[in-house]
Formats: C-alpha cells, structure tokens, sequence
C-alpha cells in the first residue's frame, strides 16, 4: 500500500474552544487510513514583515517547512467580517514568501468554512480561493463546504454529533483524496 497522503490542517482561529479547531480535530479523526491530517499551529507566528526576511524568525521558518513536507493543504476557517481571520491572512503571507518561493505553490489544498451562523462562512471561503490562487495553489472547486449552525454539531467526545454533516465530511475527505492524487508527483 501507499504512504498515506500527508495533509496539513490550518485552522483560521486561535481561540481555545474554537469550532473551526474541533471541526479539524473531528475529520482527522473520521479521515481515511489513506490520509493523514495533521494541524499546523499558527500562533506563534509574529505579523508578517519583509525586513524580517533576511533572517527569518524560527516560527516562520518551521511553519514553512511543515507546508512544504505536506503533500496537501486543508484549511478550515471561520469568517471574520465576511472575510479570512487575519490571523490566517498572516500566515498565509509568511508561507506566500520569499517572492516566487510560496510553500502553497503547486500543493493541493481545500477549504472548509465553520461558523454558528446560517450562511457557513461563505464570503471567507471565496476570499480565501482569491487568496490561494495568486499563490497558484489548486483549490478543490467541489464539494463546497459551508458549514453553518456549527455550535449545535459537536457531541461531548468531539465527534460530529449530526449524521448528515458527518456524512457530508467523509464524501468531502474522501473528493480531497481524490484531488490530491490528481496532483501527486
Ligand atoms: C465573527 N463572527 C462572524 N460570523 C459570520 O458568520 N460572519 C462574519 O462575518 C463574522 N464576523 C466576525 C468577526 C469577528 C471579529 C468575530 C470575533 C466573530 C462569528 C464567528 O463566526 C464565531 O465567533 C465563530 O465561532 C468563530 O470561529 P471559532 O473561533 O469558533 O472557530
């Protein structure tokens, strides 16, 4: 058998209880033994600065070589304003950097968006696609993963509690699965 898929989960929040953290931790968990989903921690990482360039802090250095050791990117983000969390923004322009040496370059990647409201984070999903395609990552067009009502769908273990939206995050592991073999090398 092959070695399973390495993805690297980065989740767009950094709060303790977060339901983006949970919704990651939850499809590692559910993932197939053909993938293996591991979450890349963000906070360390100080505001993105080019004059830092010339000796990049060790955060940015390890952050950019778990991206690059990954063979997919799988990002679940909440909206913030009806855009990405800068907290993502941030890191995503430390991983974008040096200028032509963008980790995201040619990686497979996908988006989850995570939110208690109605409308699953849609306007952050599309910023993000923006954002992912000037580093010429190829985002997975579909399934789209919307996911609203997200403080009602967690049981007490950390599992998705409602049958459908665990239903629903299989086929989309399983369509990124699919994705990232599209693009292996
Ligand atoms: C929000 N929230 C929010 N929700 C939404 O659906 N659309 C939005 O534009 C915003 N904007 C927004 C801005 C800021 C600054 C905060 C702090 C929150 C609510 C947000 O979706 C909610 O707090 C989620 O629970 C955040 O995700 P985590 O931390 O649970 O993963």
């Amino acid at each position: 058998m092959n070695s399973p898929k390495k993805v690297a989960v980065i989740v767009g929040s950094l709060r303790q209880g977060s339901l983006n953290r949970k919704m990651a931790l939850a499809a590692a968990a559910m993932a197939p033994a053909s993938m293996q989903l591991t979450l890349v921690e963000i906070a360390d990482l100080s505001f993105f600065n080019q004059d830092l360039e010339a000796t990049p802090p060790a955060p940015w250095v390890t952050f950019r070589e778990q991206i690059k050791a990954s063979d997919a990117v799988l990002f679940v983000t909440p909206e913030y304003n009806r855009s990405v969390p800068g907290v993502l923004k941030n890191a995503i322009d430390i991983a974008s950097r040096p200028y032509g040496q963008s980790v995201f370059a040619n990686k497979p990647g996908a988006i989850v968006g995570v939110v208690p409201g109605a409308m699953g984070s849609f306007g952050a999903v599309h910023h993000l696609r923006q954002i992912l395609v000037s580093n010429n990552m190829p985002v997975m067009a579909g399934p789209e993963a919307y996911i609203g009502g997200a403080d009602k769908l967690f049981g007490a273990d950390g599992a998705i509690a409602v049958d459908a939206s665990r239903e629903f995050v299989l086929k989309f592991l399983g369509a990124f699965e699919s994705w990232i073999q599209r693009f292996a090398r």
